[in-house]
């Protein structure tokens, strides 16, 4: 039995399955208003961000305090990471204090690893650089079989930053696991090396990607992680490559857009999209919440459900 969620590659469909479904049963007491639970008393969630978030830090706490734990949110900034203290070292601090789950985002790939090798608490990965962002993916899943019913044979398309994308990789391992078929579809300069690894289709053309499409899944432009002169204007990237009304007339007649957040208005998605029935941004972010609440309960009273 694995303690931790590091991301989803490698975890199972019968494990996706599971948390899904407890997903689904969170939704339910989410939208019936309730808001205040026992399912997680007596457990302490700590939230370790080292890089700016807003939904989900935010989503993780209220997901916490939704089921009656307790939810510390160290803020990083003001910590002793800035006196020189290691990050395992604060792990450590934080499991002698009773930390049941710690929640980490880190811009380095790796470093939820790093902390849930060296404590015995379970560690939930919040986003680490490049690699992967599970409960952003799960999330995604989780709207995706609402509005199909199903994740298998589903057509997704993921559209723009891949190569800064830690959404699009965990994306990727979840859904080509759950059966569903992904495309890519980026600019060659924001294209990772070695896309055919990844064993899903790839196209060069929006058009292309978008034709038949059940999902059009655009990504944020990574500016901050981008060395400069990787896209040579955004104006040009978002005629090539931004989700418009008339990408999505090229989708299936249900599709729906999904995009993380934030979104970059204007960049990777035109502002007329955002107010379209298609778009289910808003609805992603009630899901991550219930997503949040099935992973912390199923990780805080550890439940094997074979991850
Ligand atoms: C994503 C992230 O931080 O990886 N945002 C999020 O968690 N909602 C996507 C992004 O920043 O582009």
């Amino acid at each position: 039995m694995n303690k931790d969620l590091l991301g989803l590659k490698g975890v199972s469909r019968a494990a996706i399955g599971a948390i899904l479904d407890r997903a689904a049963h969170y939704k339910k007491v989410i939208v019936s208003g309730k808001k205040k639970l026992t399912d997680c008393a007596g457990k302490s969630v700590f939230l370790l961000f080292y890089e700016n978030s807003t939904r989900t830090s935010s989503s993780f706490d209220h997901a916490a305090k939704i089921l009656g734990a307790n939810s510390i949110n160290l803020s990083v900034k003001n910590s002793s990471v800035n006196k020189g203290e290691t990050l395992i070292d604060t792990g450590i601090t934080l499991a002698a204090m009773g930390a049941d789950i710690m929640v980490i985002r880190h811009q380095a790939s790796g470093t939820p690893k790093l902390l849930a090798d060296n404590v015995t608490s379970s560690v939930i990965n919040a986003g680490d650089g490049s690699n992967e962002h599970p409960t952003q993916a799960l999330l995604d899943m989780l709207t995706m079989r609402e509005r199909f019913g199903r994740l298998k044979d589903l057509k997704i398309a993921i559209i723009g930053d891949v190569k800064h994308s830690r959404v699009a990789r965990s994306n990727i391992w979840g859904l080509k696991t759950m059966g569903a078929e992904v495309t890519l579809c980026a600019p060659e300069t924001l294209k990772p090396a070695g896309i055919e690894a990844f064993g899903v289709r790839v196209e060069d053309k929006i058009e292309d990607a978008a034709r038949g499409a059940d999902v059009i899944m655009a990504l944020r432009m990574q500016l901050e992680r981008q060395d400069s002169g990787l896209i040579p204007s955004v104006a040009e990237y978002s005629a090539f490559y931004g989700i418009n009304k008339r990408v999505i007339s090229l989708a299936n007649k249900n599709a729906i857009v999904m995009h993380p957040g934030p979104v970059n208005r204007g960049v990777e998605i035109a502002s007329e999209v955002m107010t379209m029935p298609e778009c289910f941004i808003a609805g992603q972010v009630t899901n991550g919440l219930a997503v949040r609440m099935a992973l912390i309960k199923i990780l805080g009273n550890k439940e094997d459900i074979g991850l």
